[in-house]
C-alpha cells in the first residue's frame, strides 16, 4: 500500500472524475483505502472507500455528525443561524432520536405502502402530459416532478412551487464543497428560509392534517422542537425528499437503457423489480458520499491516525462497487437477490426515507415501462453530462424517444 498516494494520482474531483468515478475509486481501494484528500474547497478529508471501513465509520459513534462541539460559542452561534444544519442529519445523540423520533413514524414502510396507489396515480398523470410527444427528458418531464409531489403532499406544501425547491435545493446541495458559489448559496438560503417561514406561518393560523401543521404542534406544546429545528426538519425532507429519488429513477432507467439485456429481462419477468431497484441503488447510488462526520477523538484506523477534529467521508458509491463485498462490482445484474448496499447509509443516520424512496422508485420505473416498452436513449450515452458537485450522483439530463 502506498501511503504517499497523492488525491491527483487517484484522479479525485477532476471533470473525469465527475463522468466517472469508479476508476479512481478503485484505484484508491488498491492503494490507499482510507485516503487523506486535499478537496475543492482547499481543506482535507479523509475518504473511505472499502465496503468494511465504510460500515465501520458509519456504525462507530466516535465519528459525530455536529461539527459546532469544536466551535466556541460566537462560532456556534453563528453556524446555528443556518437552518439547514438544525436537523437530524447534523445531530448527534440524544438530539438526533429526539429529531428522528417526531416524523419517522410518517416514514414506516406500513405508511409509505399506503401511498402507493396516490404514487401510481401522480406517475400515470405525468405520462399522460407526455402525450403527443417523441422525446421527453427524464429527468424534468419525469423523474423530478414525481418524488417531489409526493414529499409536497405528505408535508401539506403547495407542490406548485416545486420549481423554487428545486432551484433552491440544487444550489445547496451542489455548493458543497465549492467555494466559488457562496454567494449564490447565501442567496438562496434567505429566499429558502423565507419562504418556509411564511409557509409555516400560514400553517399556524389554519392547521391541517398534514406533516407541517404536525410538527407545527409538536414545537408549540413545548421542548420537544424549537422554532430553528422545525424549519431544520421540513427544509431537510424536502430536499432529501426529491434529490435523491430523481437520481434513483434516472441513474436507474438510464442503467437500463445501455445494458438492454437487463431491460429485457426485467420486462419479461417484471417481479424483478424489487431486485432491479436495489441493484439500481448499488451500481449507481444517488448518493456518492456520505455527509460530513468528524472524529471526535484522535483514532487508529486502518493503521492511520486520524485526528481529533478530522474530516471524514465516506464514498458510498465506493464501497457499493468493492469487489471485496460484491461479485464483478461494475458488472449491473438484476438478479443479484439480496443487496447489502450502502446507498441508503449505515446506523443511526440510515436514511429515514428509504421505505419512500424504494415505492416510487418501483412504480417510476415499472409505470414508464408499461407504456413506453421501447423507451431508447436519444443521445450517445458519452454525451450525456453528470451533475457537479460530490454529494449527489446523477446525470444533468436524460433525452429519451418515447416508442
Ligand atoms: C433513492 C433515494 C434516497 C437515497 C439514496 C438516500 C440516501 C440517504 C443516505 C445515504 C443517508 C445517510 C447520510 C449519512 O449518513 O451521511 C440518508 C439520510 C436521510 N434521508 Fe435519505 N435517501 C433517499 C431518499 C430519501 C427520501 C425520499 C427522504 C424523505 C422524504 C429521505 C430522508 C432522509 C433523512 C431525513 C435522512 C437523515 C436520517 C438521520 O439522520 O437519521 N431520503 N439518505
Amino acid at each position: 500500500m502506498d501511503n504517499n498516494f497523492s488525491s491527483k494520482e487517484a484522479g479525485l474531483f477532476t471533470h473525469a472524475f465527475n463522468q466517472n468515478p469508479y476508476p479512481a475509486f478503485h484505484s484508491l481501494q488498491q492503494h490507499d483505502p482510507l485516503h487523506q484528500a486535499l478537496m475543492p474547497d482547499g481543506h482535507y478529508a479523509w475518504i473511505v472507500t472499502r465496503y468494511e471501513d465504510a460500515v465501520a465509520v458509519l456504525k462507530d459513534t466516535r465519528f459525530i455528525k455536529d461539527f459546532t462541539v469544536f466551535l466556541n460559542e460566537e462560532e456556534r452561534a453563528e453556524a446555528q443561524k443556518n437552518i439547514f444544519s438544525q436537523n437530524m442529519l447534523f445531530a448527534d445523540p440524544p438530539d438526533h432520536k429526539r429529531l428522528r423520533g417526531l416524523v419517522q413514524q410518517a416514514f414506516t414502510p406500513k405508511m409509505i405502502e399506503e401511498l402507493r396507489g396516490r404514487i401510481t396515480e401522480i406517475a400515470n398523470e405525468l405520462i399522460n402530459d407526455m402525450q403527443g410527444r417523441s422525446q421527453i427528458d427524464i429527468i424534468d418531464d419525469f423523474a423530478f416532478p414525481l418524488p417531489i409531489i409526493v414529499i409536497c403532499e405528505m408535508l401539506g406544501v403547495p407542490s406548485e412551487d416545486r420549481d423554487k425547491f428545486r432551484t433552491w435545493s440544487n444550489t445547496l446541495v451542489e455548493a458543497s464543497n465549492d467555494p466559488g458559489k457562496a454567494e449564490k448559496i447565501q442567496q438562496h438560503t434567505e429566499e429558502f428560509t423565507a419562504y418556509l417561514r411564511d409557509w409555516i406561518a400560514i400553517r399556524r393560523e389554519q392547521p391541517k392534517d398534514d406533516m407541517v401543521s404536525k410538527l407545527i404542534q409538536a414545537e408549540e406544546a413545548g421542548d420537544r422542537l424549537s422554532e430553528q429545528e422545525l424549519y431544520g426538519v421540513v427544509s431537510l425532507l424536502i430536499i432529501a425528499g426529491h434529490e435523491t429519488t430523481v437520481n434513483l429513477v434516472a441513474n436507474g432507467l438510464f442503467a437500463l437503457m445501455t445494458h438492454p439485456e437487463q431491460m429485457r429481462k426485467l420486462q419479461q419477468q417484471p417481479e424483478l423489480i424489487r431486485p432491479a431497484i436495489e441493484e439500481m441503488l448499488r451500481f449507481e447510488g444517488p448518493v456518492e458520499f456520505s455527509t460530513d462526520r468528524w472524529a471526535a477523538e484522535t483514532l487508529e484506523l486502518q493503521g492511520k491516525t486520524i485526528n481529533k477534529g478530522d474530516h471524514v467521508l465516506v464514498a458510498l458509491d465506493a464501497a457499493n462497487r468493492d469487489p471485496e463485498a460484491f461479485e464483478d462490482p461494475d458488472v449491473f445484474d438484476i438478479t443479484r437477490g439480496q443487496s447489502k448496499h450502502l446507498a441508503f447509509g449505515k446506523g443511526i443516520h440510515f436514511c429515514l426515507g428509504a421505505p419512500l424512496a424504494r415505492v416510487e422508485a418501483e412504480v417510476a420505473v415499472n409505470t414508464l415501462l408499461e407504456r413506453f416498452p421501447g423507451l431508447q436513449l436519444d443521445t450517445a450515452s458519452t454525451d450525456l453530462e453528470w451533475r457537479p458537485g460530490i454529494l449527489m450522483r446523477g446525470l444533468t439530463e436524460l433525452p429519451v424517444r418515447l416508442t
